[in-house]
């Protein structure tokens, strides 16, 4: 059998941790190859001189894309909506890692992104990739708006018990994510000296993944009943990567957590990337993978339910879950150069 044929890819700003992390994943891949990758202060150098981790990698951060077929985007949100609508006219397919296309109301990024949106019509037409839910909306997608790191956590861990209506459609969710899901920007709160041994919640009174979370939950295949209630709370925690999320609902009389399990099974047992556990997951678990680890119990005493899942922030909540999505749209197989194993201990 004859090797698939090429398909050339660009990775923009690959300076960032989203972006390197693009850069480790699609080195490797058999079929997206790597001929572009820009950067902002970088454009110009070697990226094997900026990052020696990538030696013997033949490029040069660029400032723009002009080859690629398929881009994955790293930018922020507010820069993503800006540059990224270009690259879609010219007929690119991109893959956005942002939440700059994620909301499908553009009258919610006023609110919680500080920005009038500047090309709401891609609002609508943007597929929610997380790759698990999408999978027939994938191949014709122009746009890929690559569901968040949190959100994704959350939306595997409580999406079976929600479609199937075994809990009450009002949930919390207390999620900790490692150091990198802030990024590389300096921030004082991601010194060293401030995080390192530290935890603390922070935007309790609304966090930005809240209503993307709300919004794909009401989505969730099989759903089709109003958005649930959400609480949810993130913590920084003195991690590198990863993300806990630990989420609580209340189950509808007489559901047993036999029932919830025999959903979760049927949910995920044909999954390559979410693996059902038999005891809490760790983030360890996941560090460098694509998967996501998921546990879901009915606590005796008070009868509530609790799913827990685990993931690393950078593979499965960003640049894995992009190549995922981007298999699917083309019709490669949804493993393709992905890591399934991660890095231990
Ligand atoms: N980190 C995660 O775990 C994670 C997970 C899921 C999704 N995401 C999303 O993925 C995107 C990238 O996140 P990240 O954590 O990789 O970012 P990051 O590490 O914070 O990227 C920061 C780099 O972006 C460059 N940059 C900043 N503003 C820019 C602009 N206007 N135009 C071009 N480059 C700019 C800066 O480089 P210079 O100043 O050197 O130019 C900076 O070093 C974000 O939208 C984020 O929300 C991140």
């Amino acid at each position: 059998m004859s090797a698939p044929a090429r398909i050339p890819a660009a990775v923009v700003n690959g300076a960032g941790y989203g972006g390197i992390e693009l850069l480790r994943l699609l080195r490797r891949h058999p079929v997206f190859e790597l001929v572009e990758v820009t950067a902002r202060s970088d454009a110009g150098r070697p990226v094997e001189q900026v990052f020696p981790q990538f030696s013997g990698l033949d490029l040069t951060f660029s400032a723009r894309v002009e080859r690629a077929e398929v881009v994955f985007s790293a930018l922020p949100d507010d820069a993503a909506v800006e540059t990224l609508p270009a690259l879609v006219a010219q007929g690119r397919r991109v893959l956005d890692l942002s939440a700059g296309f994620r909301l499908h109301d553009a009258a919610l990024y006023p609110t919680w992104y500080r920005y009038e949106h500047p090309a709401p019509a891609l609002l609508e037409e943007a597929v929610y990739g997380l790759a698990e839910w999408a999978r027939e909306r994938l191949p014709d997608a122009r746009l890929v708006a690559c569901a968040g790191c949190y959100p994704t956590a959350t939306l595997l861990a409580l999406g079976p018990a929600l479609a199937r209506d075994l809990i009450a459609p009002d949930v919390i969710v207390d999620a900790k994510s490692g150091v990198s899901g802030a990024g590389r920007s300096l921030k004082l709160n991601t010194l060293y000296s401030e995080a390192n041994e530290d935890i603390s919640a922070y935007s309790v009174r609304g966090h930005r993944h809240q209503p993307e979370i709300v919004q794909a939950l009401a989505e969730t295949p099989g759903a089709g009943r109003p958005a649930p209630r959400v609480t949810f709370i993130p913590h920084l925690a003195p991690m590198t990567r990863g993300i806990l999320a630990t989420c609580y609902g209340s189950p509808r009389e007489g559901v047993t957590e036999d029932d919830i399990l025999a959903a979760y099974h049927e949910a995920y047992d044909g999954e390559p990337f979410v693996r059902l556990t038999s005891e809490p997951p760790h983030t360890k678990w996941s560090y460098g993978s694509n998967r996501c680890f998921v546990y879901p119990v009915i606590e005796p005493q008070s009868g509530r339910f609790i799913v827990i899942s685990a993931l690393d922030n950078l593979v499965k909540g960003a640049a894995g879950q992009a190549i995922q999505c981007a298999n699917v749209m083309y019709g490669l197989p949804e493993t393709l150069g992905l890591p399934v194993e991660g890095v231990y201990p």
